[in-house]
């Protein structure tokens, strides 16, 4: 029995002469949801990239569900599905037509069967129908949320699931995301919102400058905020102050 889903060892990736990973290191335990904390362009979709075997690394490696990434691609790729950053729902087609589209890709018996009930679990039954362009952005980013379980994957690969949702959307994003992690599914996304980290992950790590600064749960990572603050017992510190406490802290050196 193996219960490490992700392995991630010494990672390093440059794009010519930026270098955006300089040896990053974490694992993340099967069936929990792990949350990769990041600013804009700290790296988290080139790391999210090479996990899903869509990018090369440069250095270090990385083993997803038992398969390295770099010599066994094809394995990986059988165990994962990833929802990207941007929607890979095709506009022109309704949401019942784009999960049969991706049942058959996948090569299921029943497709038709596949996507009404992903349809009837992410709420979407009414809409089935209607072309995926009519569909507001929370609708949207559940349809290709259903199309990366079409198959039912053991772990799966969310890069920024609620970028641009509204609060509500993100709350009904938030408690699916729990559901399917319920449900036994390692799940591994990242996230510029700490709220979303704070709501969500068992693990939690933040990527900055290239490395993982800071790891843990979120009771780990609280401990790290500065002793300073102690004299508000009363309130305790936020994932953000933690945050900013911490990338403060490397900053001054
Ligand atoms: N194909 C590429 N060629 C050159 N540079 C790239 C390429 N892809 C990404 N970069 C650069 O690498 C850095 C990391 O990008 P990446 O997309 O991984 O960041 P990110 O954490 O996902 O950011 P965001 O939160 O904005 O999605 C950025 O500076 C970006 O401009
Ligand atoms: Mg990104």
């Amino acid at each position: 029995m193996q219960n490490t889903a992700i392995q991630v060892r010494d990672l390093q990736k440059s794009y010519k002469k930026l270098n955006v990973l300089k040896g990053v290191n974490f694992s993340v335990e099967q069936g929990s949801i792990f949350a990769l904390l990041g600013s804009n362009g700290a790296g988290k979709t080139t790391l999210v990239k090479i996990l899903t075997t869509l990018l090369k690394q440069d250095g270090g490696t990385a083993i997803v569900n038992g398969f390295d990434v770099a010599s066994q691609p094809d394995h990986v790729r059988q165990a994962i599905s990833l929802t990207g950053q941007f929607a890979a729902v095709d506009e022109m087609l309704t949401g019942q037509e784009n999960l049969i589209m991706i049942a058959r890709l996948r090569r299921l018996k029943q497709p038709r069967q596949v996507a009404d009930e992903l349809l009837t679990r992410f709420g979407l039954i009414d809409a089935a129908n209607r072309r995926a362009s009519t569909y507001s952005g929370g609708m949207r980013r559940r349809l290709d949320l259903a199309m990366s379980l079409v198959g039912t994957p053991p772990i799966l690969f969310l890069d920024e699931p609620t970028t641009g949702l509204d609060p509500e959307a993100r709350i009904e994003m938030w408690k699916v995301v729990k559901e399917l992690a319920d449900g036994g599914i390692t799940v591994f996304l990242t996230t510029q919102y700490l709220d979303e980290a704070e709501q969500l992950a068992d693990r939690i790590a933040i990527l900055h400058e290239g490395k993982i600064i800071a790891s843990g749960t979120l009771a780990e990572l609280k401990q790290l905020f500065p002793p300073a603050q102690k004299e508000y017992v009363e309130k305790q510190p936020t994932l953000e102050e933690i945050f900013l406490a911490i990338i403060g802290k490397k900053e001054e050196h």
